[in-house]
């Protein structure tokens, strides 16, 4: 598939994306945030930080990704992320991400951190080959099928950033 990287936008979320954004959400996961979450967290929680990524078409770019990441101190978690499925394996994921913890790194962040499906092979693939390392799990974390999170965290954000 060819590498769309280069073409793509990232820009910070507006509240006016929460529709799109949610139904990227609904198609990417089986347990998606509600619309309201979304915009929580776009107009009211100060430890957030939002994107989406954008593919330009005739007439308006079309919204194809987005990141939520929130901040505990010196620590960036990724809260969310997804991509549409037309628009995956192009390199969409690692540059939204790339933009965002460049972002909180300039902004105080340290280290990254996530919980991940045991089971979600193109994720895990996806933040180890960004370097994040697995360093613990949950059993049973996630309650619709009682799958196990696994704990990943990327340490020395700025190895990582210096090397992109
Ligand atoms: C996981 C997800 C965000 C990846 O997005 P993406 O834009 O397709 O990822 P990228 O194209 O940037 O891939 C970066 C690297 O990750 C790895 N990767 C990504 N998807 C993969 C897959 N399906 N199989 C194997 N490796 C994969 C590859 O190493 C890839 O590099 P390469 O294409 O040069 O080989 C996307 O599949 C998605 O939205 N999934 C559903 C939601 C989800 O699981 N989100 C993560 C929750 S923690």
């Amino acid at each position: 598939m060819a590498d769309l990287a280069p073409e793509i936008s990232i820009r910070r979320m507006k509240v006016e994306d929460v529709p799109v954004v949610h139904a990227l959400d609904v198609l990417s996961f089986n347990l998606p945030w509600s619309e309201r979450s979304f915009r929580y967290e776009v107009t009211e929680n100060a430890n957030a930080r939002t994107w989406v990524a954008e593919v330009p078409q005739p007439g308006p770019a079309r919204l194809v990704g987005m990141l939520v990441l929130w901040f505990f101190l010196d620590e960036a978690h990724i809260a969310t992320l997804a991509i549409h499925p037309e628009f995956r394996r192009r390199g969409i994921a690692r540059r939204i991400l790339q933009i965002a913890l460049n972002a909180a790194y300039r902004e105080g962040a340290r280290r990254a951190f996530l919980e991940v499906r045991a089971g979600n092979q193109a994720a895990i693939l996806m933040y180890q080959e960004l370097g994040f390392e697995e360093v613990g799990r949950r059993p049973r974390y996630y309650h619709d099928n009682n799958e196990d999170a696994l704990l990943m965290t990327l340490e020395n954000l700025h190895i990582y950033l210096s090397t992109q």
